[in-house]
């Protein structure tokens, strides 16, 4: 190393791995915005907590801001470093420490994928279920720095209701064990749920107890084609009158477009403005027969044009991939992403204010909705045109998101439904937090890193 701040911190934990490679600082230095030059000092790779611990300190002694990395799927921005940052990378921090089957938890390293939590959820015969497309490359330091949320919240909640206990390093190096895994501890302020969702900004994550539950029972998936979209609740609500739903999810035509192009199959030989996919728990008669009445009734009001029922888990994923390819298939052309959620009820008055209000505000881009309309969780993806510069089209994107932000605090939702600010959404966290409520949390922020290093820039300024 020739940078003495370098050589510096190798000395205070000499066995941590570090790059500084240029192909590491770009590809450590930016998550899946792709919106900021990658720029951090180094990347380093502890292995241990107390490798976590020696960096924080280190970065304290020399003022460098830190920025915490798990599989960067990030679509906010809170994992850039574009600013000679150390990237703390937690990948080599990925494995199963603990299962406890009296519990039913599982303890983790924060750098462990997803999916691998998932895996080994299953060898013990139960389920973490959190769920999301990303599943293969995020970590679960991450998916509990943005509260994740994914296709399963309407039936299991967002990654929060998962978190028995945490082990945070914060900014000054401290290790705090938050909860310990208790499912009662009414002793004083949890600490742990101020940590989820905070974006890096208060500390480190690097270990997690999670919640694990039985599987669920065996299930049907089904797509429905609907006519418009001021029948979206009504579907919804006839829907889940009658059956246990796992998933509600919708997409429009435009999606659908994009993911067939992106290699997946024709659901139905016509084309339909808006699209459905639900998966709803089924194994006896009694069920079935709801799930066949919800249809009908549907059809009967012209609610739903077509339909099509899973008849194997072959058919079941091919159906579920035309909702969960639409963020890869939608990547080429740098989508703008509004990740933005009402509460349900809400819903109907907020979809046709913003519908409105986009189609003026929108009318030469490709805008394309999706998401997780059973949570009010919205995401409309706006696609940048090939002559349109990056700059220029994020400039021009901007401005409706000022007018989809008033929108919001008008209907009291939220700028961002589970993918967090970061620095895409900072300027709008107003939107949706009260001036006061961020003045209280600049100083938790304050207290827990009060030299302000812990991922500074993003979710607010300090
Ligand atoms: P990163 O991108 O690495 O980081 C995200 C934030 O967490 C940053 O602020 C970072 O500093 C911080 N961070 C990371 N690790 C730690 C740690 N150990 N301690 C403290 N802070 C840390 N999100 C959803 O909620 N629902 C979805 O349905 C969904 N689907 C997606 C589908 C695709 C194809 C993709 C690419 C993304 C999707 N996402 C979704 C977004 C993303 O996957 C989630 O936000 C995920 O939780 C990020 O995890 P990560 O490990 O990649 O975090
Ligand atoms: C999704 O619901 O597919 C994710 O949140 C990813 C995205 O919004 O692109
Ligand atoms: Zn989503």
């Amino acid at each position: 190393m020739t940078d003495p701040r370098l050589d510096a911190l190798l000395h205070a934990a000499p066995a941590l791995r570090l790059k500084t490679d240029p192909a590491d600082l770009e590809h450590y230095g930016r998550d899946w915005t792709r919106r900021w030059t990658p720029a951090p000092l180094a990347v380093a790779l502890p292995a241990t907590v107390e490798e976590v611990q020696a960096v924080v300190r280190w970065a304290n002694g020399h003022g460098i801001a830190v920025v915490p990395s798990g599989g960067r799927t990030g679509l906010s921005g809170g994992a850039v470093a574009a600013h000679g940052e150390l990237v703390l990378s937690l990948e080599r921090m990925n494995q199963a420490l603990d299962f406890n089957a009296v519990d039913r938890t599982l303890t983790v390293q924060a750098g462990m994928p997803l999916e691998a939590v998932h895996n080994a959820a299953r060898k013990h015969g139960l389920v973490y279920p959190v769920d999301f497309a990303a599943r293969g490359s995020c970590s679960i330091g991450g998916n509990i720095a943005t509260n994740a949320g994914g296709i399963r919240v309407i039936r299991y909640g967002n990654t929060r209701e998962w978190i028995a206990g945490l082990k945070l390093v914060t900014g000054t190096g401290e290790l705090l064990e938050l909860n310990r895994g208790l499912i009662k501890n009414s002793s004083g302020y949890d600490l742990r749920h101020l940590v989820i969702a905070s974006e890096g900004t208060l500390g480190i994550v690097v270990e997690a107890t999670l919640r694990l539950t039985d599987p669920p029972p065996p299930t049907n998936v089904m797509l429905l084609a609907l006519p418009s979209f001021d029948v979206l609740m009504e579907v919804f609500g006839a829907f889940r009158a009658r059956l246990q739903l796992e998933a509600f999810e919708f997409f429009t035509d435009r999606a659908l477009h994009h993911v067939l192009a992106h290699g997946a199959q024709k659901p139905f030989d016509d084309v339909h403005p808006y699209y459905v996919v639900t998966e709803f728990a089924i194994g006896d008669e009694a069920k079935e027969a709801a799930a066949m009445a919800a249809f009908e009734d549907c059809m009967e009001h012209g609610w739903v044009s077509d339909g099509v029922i899973s008849q194997s888990d072959a058919q079941a994923a091919q159906l579920w991939r035309l909702r969960e390819g639409i963020t890869e298939a939608l990547a080429r052309y740098k989508p703008y992403k509004n990740d933005v959620s009402v509460r349900i009820s809400a819903m109907p008055a907020f979809l046709a204010e913003t519908q409105a209000l986009l189609g003026q505000a929108y009318p030469h881009f490709d805008v394309v909705w999706f998401g997780h309309i059973g949570d009010g969780n919205l995401h409309i993806n706006v696609l940048k045109p090939d002559d349109v510069g990056d700059a220029d089209f994020v400039v021009q994107c901007e401005q409706v998101t000022k007018l989809l932000a008033e929108a919001l605090k008008r209907h009291q939702g939220s700028i961002s439904a589970e993918h967090g600010i970061g620095l895409v959404k900072k300027g709008y966290l107003e939107s949706t937090r009260s001036a006061e409520e961020i003045a209280v949390m600049r100083g938790i922020k304050q207290v827990l890193d009060p030299n302000g290093l812990m991922n500074p820039g993003k979710l607010f300024d300090t």
